[in-house]
């Protein structure tokens, strides 16, 4: 018996104009941006004037949605129904390019090409831990403000831990206060403090022997880094903070996504309790990549059961074969001489009707006598073989489903929806619409 969570209704979260903003996070690789084009163009085929910010999508599917060049500006998407008055634009953030924008946007000229030019400031843009979730969370805010799009769906990078989106700006923010002034100024207490990664060639260099190993240059490079990035810190943080009040806003709507694995949907349930002490509204759980069967009503146990049938009954059956005058004729005979002259695959049809009686496999082969023996082995085994996939596969649909009511016994106030695991990767605006149709009416297959 599996358990109940209430429905995730993707259509009215959709369709009510209230939704501004959509956030889709969950452990890495679980289908965040598949899901976030998918929303994005179910809304847009269902009336919204969207925008997809995406991060990192893989290259099929950005250039199934016109996204072909990272420049850090929404593009509207060919391809998208806009019958009922909506439309689609997509984006892939451009890390560094939003970290420049911040700057120009904060300070004079002068100082942002200071800034801008400096190596230290390179390295920070380009390479820091959390800058990516920083600066879509800036880019979120940039979009927000542009007033251009009456919804929103935010993808989230990459991250190995769903709570990191959370996390990084918070500690990009406390990173680039005044205390970081100060282990500038001070390099000698540096040890052991986190965060300052980014400048690991720089610090470990002003670590003790600072004025000894490092150039003029160098030190000059710190120093006009340190007094430009000065007044930016303070905007920083407010920025941080300002973008944090904006995903707690009653517009916004968290769609935390999972495989139905425990990691991810241990992760998922960590990420559910972090939105409820931090007042973000969830609107539910994606379960995506789910695996169905189309013949779930032949439990693991019975295929395996009736695959060992099988495979006795073909063995039995060689044993008598080998005894007897002309076996090498007998494949080409089970499979061509039929009276009307079509081609039936006997062995075949022996596999089909014991999925249905497993019970009685064991019986079969050995009476079929010796003549045909040699070709039922061949098909039999076959058969044997198929029943074996379907009995792992049914193994996966109960796992799945155990870990997933694991989740529900937890959390059992979260609403959820299902997506099957499609049988290819999902690239394509078709893909997208069959992904978006499943998140809004559950799984297509049973
Ligand atoms: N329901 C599905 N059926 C089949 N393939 C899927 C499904 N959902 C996602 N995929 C595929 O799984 C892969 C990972 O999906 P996606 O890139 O959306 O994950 P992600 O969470 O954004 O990953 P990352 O954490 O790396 O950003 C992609 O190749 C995508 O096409
Ligand atoms: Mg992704």
């Amino acid at each position: 018996m599996s358990l109940e969570s209430p429905e995730l209704e993707i259509d009215p979260l959709l369709d009510d104009r209230r939704t501004r903003i959509v956030v889709c996070c969950g452990s890495g690789g679980v289908g965040k941006t598949t899901t976030a084009a998918a929303l994005g163009v179910r809304a847009a085929e269902r009336g919204r004037t969207a925008v997809v910010l995406t991060i990192d999508p893989a290259r099929r599917l950005a250039q199934s949605m016109g996204l072909t060049e990272l420049d850090n500006t929404p593009r509207e998407v060919a391809g998208i129904d806009r019958s009922a008055g909506g439309s689609l634009h997509a984006m892939m953030l451009d890390m560094k390019r939003t970290f420049d924008e911040v700057v120009v946007q904060h300070s004079d000229p002068e100082r942002a090409r200071a800034i801008l030019e400096n190596p230290f400031y390179q390295s920070l843009s380009a390479g820091f831990a959390g800058t990516q979730e920083y600066m879509a969370m800036e880019k979120l805010g940039q979009l927000r403000a542009q007033d251009a799009w009456d919804l929103i769906i935010v993808d989230t990078p990459p991250s190995r831990s769903a709570l990191d989106f959370l996390d990084a700006p918070k500690r990009l923010g406390s990173f680039l206060d005044g205390r970081f002034i100060k282990l500038l100024m001070a390099p000698a207490k540096v040890g052991g403090r986190a965060g300052v990664k980014f400048l690991n060639i720089g610090m470990s260099m002003m670590t003790g022997t600072l004025s000894k190993v490092m150039g003029a240059n160098l030190l000059r490079d710190i120093q006009t880094f340190v007094a430009a990035m000065d007044t930016m810190f303070g905007g920083f943080r407010t920025r941080a903070d300002a973008t944090y009040r904006l995903l707690q806003a009653p517009g916004t709507a968290f769609l935390v996504v999972a495989a139905p694995e425990r990691d991810a949907l241990r992760e998922a349930a960590y990420f559910v309790e972090r939105l409820a002490d931090e007042d973000m509204p969830l609107a539910g759980l994606v379960l995506n990549r789910v695996h169905g069967s189309g013949a779930a009503q032949l439990t693991a146990e019975r295929a395996l059961a009736a695959a060992e049938a099988l495979e006795d009954a073909a063995a039995e059956a060689a044993e008598g074969s080998a005894a007897g005058p002309d076996t090498g004729e007998r494949d080409v005979a089970l499979t061509e001489k039929n009276p009307d002259g079509r081609i039936v695959d006997h062995g075949a049809g022996h596999a089909d009707s014991r999925q249905d009686r497993p019970d009685d496999a064991g019986t079969a082969g050995a009476t079929d006598g010796a003549s045909d023996a040699s070709a039922t082995t061949g098909t039999e085994r076959l058969a044997a073989g198929l029943l074996r996939l379907h009995a792992e596969r049914m193994q996966v649909v109960a796992r799945e489903r155990r870990t997933r009511d694991r989740f529900v016994s937890v959390h059992p106030e979260v609403p959820m929806v299902e997506v099957t695991a499609l049988p290819g990767d999902v690239h394509d605006l078709e893909g997208l619409r069959a992904i978006g149709h499943e998140l809004a009416e559950g799984p297509a297959a049973a």
